[in-house]
């Protein structure tokens, strides 16, 4: 097979290997998959069009496809998430074919995914579902070679979910980002971290003390409440969802509007999934200097079009912080409202991408040994899949678990036992 690419510079390669091999270390699920790939496999012929953010974890992903026998092509899911050096590193060191440069622009992103559907994937691999939305929109005629697609996060769950309602949906997807070992810990973990260390790589702001806004209180939403609060933040959530408000209450947040919370807040960071969260009228109602960002998929939460416009001046004060002046007052916005922990961070740590991609390589395996089965349809993957990599997680970090006894095991199955 050739290895195609258009990437920044292959000269990178020699410090990407040294990252991605980093980050090995902390995926010991995912080394261990990738093991039994090597002697089985499961892939062997399989073309995967992957559309995920181009990282050192994502780069051990596409070595364990490719160990599985798949022939692997890969482009960016957000212009600004691509390590160059990971990148590099792929094509050359790993026969990997990539399509990313950090800072593409909307035409190369979208010019990077058809590239990558040019493989003729029997599986699409989506971190957002631009793959899946891509080819049923322009390249239709691959459709009857794709077997599955497998999506990693809420946003392209949803999409997906929305297509399948619509009986738009052309082909079965495996919902990765519905597995507990992705969402509990991925998802909340990861965001929590990764999220405000973008934050403090962008900025160095002090997170102590400051009045931090979280809009959204879904697993994203409530890890980055739990990880502000304990750097000393107080925190203040914005949901829609009456039960997430009443549990962000419980678990001991103030809880109010977003119009209410402008003018109290040093620092503004959506994760709602949905567009226009923060709006031009909130950014005007807040303090001088207060720092935007977004840590949802999409680049929509924040209401940027009618911010630009409106300010009567704007201009990059540090990398990837901008200022906006509207009249006397200034607000910055990080990484042009993207995901501010892939634009500014790196990301998840590789410890809790490990699940996750355990996930996406296990649903891979499933589609090839149960494609016949599926229907044009979302699924979850199988609870037993989950669970396995749960106990394998717990095994590589060395904690035991007790065991139901024969006497619990009876308990649980029978109705008549009471006081
Ligand atoms: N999504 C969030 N963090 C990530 C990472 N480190 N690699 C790939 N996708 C991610």
């Amino acid at each position: 097979m050739t290895i195609k690419r258009h990437i920044k510079n292959i000269k990178l390669a020699a410090a990407g290997k040294q990252k991605i091999e980093w980050a090995e270390r902390s995926m010991p699920v995912l080394r261990l998959i990738r093991e039994r790939f090597k002697k089985e496999k499961p892939l062997r012929g399989v073309n995967l069009a992957c559309c995920l953010h181009v990282t050192t974890e994502t780069a051990n992903l596409m070595r364990t496809l490719k160990a599985g026998g798949a022939n692997v092509a890969l482009c960016a899911s957000n212009p600004l998430s691509t390590q160059d050096e990971t990148a590099s590193a792929l094509v050359k060191e790993y026969g990997i074919s990539v399509f990313a440069i950090h800072g593409e622009d909307n035409k190369t992103y979208y010019r990077h995914i058809h590239q990558t559907l040019d493989n003729k994937p029997h599986i699409t691999m989506d971190d957002g579902a631009d793959l899946v939305s891509t080819v049923h929109k322009d390249r239709a005629k691959l459709i009857d070679g794709i077997l599955a697609g497998t999506e990693e996060t809420t946003t392209g769950v949803i999409r997906l979910k929305a297509m399948a309602a619509d009986g738009a949906l052309r082909f079965p997807v495996i919902a990765v980002n519905d597995s507990k070992t992705k969402h509990f810990f991925d998802n909340r973990y990861g965001t929590g971290q990764s999220t405000l260390d973008g934050v403090i790589r962008a900025t160095n702001m002090l997170i102590a003390g400051s009045t931090t806004v979280i809009a959204g209180y879904g697993w994203c939403g409530r890890g980055l409440a739990t990880r502000a609060k304990g750097m000393g933040a107080n925190v203040i959530v914005t949901e829609v969802d009456p039960v997430k408000a009443i549990e962000a209450v419980m678990d001991g947040f103030m809880v109010m509007p977003m119009a209410k919370a402008a003018p109290m807040g040093d620092l503004f960071i959506t994760v709602t999934g949905d567009i226009n969260v923060v709006r031009l009228e909130h950014a005007k109602k807040m303090k001088n200097g207060a720092v935007i960002c977004n840590s949802g998929h999409f680049d929509a939460e924040i209401e940027l079009p009618a911010m630009r416009k409106a300010a009567t001046k704007r201009r990059m004060v540090r990398p990837n912080v901008q200022e906006f002046t509207f009249g006397k007052k200034h607000v910055c916005v990080l990484a042009e409202g993207r995901l501010i922990n892939l634009s500014a961070a790196e990301g998840h740590p590789a410890m809790v991408m490990d699940m996750s991609f355990a996930n996406q390589a296990l649903a891979a395996e499933y589609v090839m040994k149960n494609h016949k089965k599926l229907k044009k349809q979302v699924y979850g993957v199988p609870e037993k899949i989950d669970a396995m990599i749960a106990s394998i997680k717990l095994k590589s970090m060395d904690i035991a678990i007790d065991r139901l006894t024969p006497e619990q095991k009876k308990y649980l199955s029978s109705w008549e036992m009471g006081t």
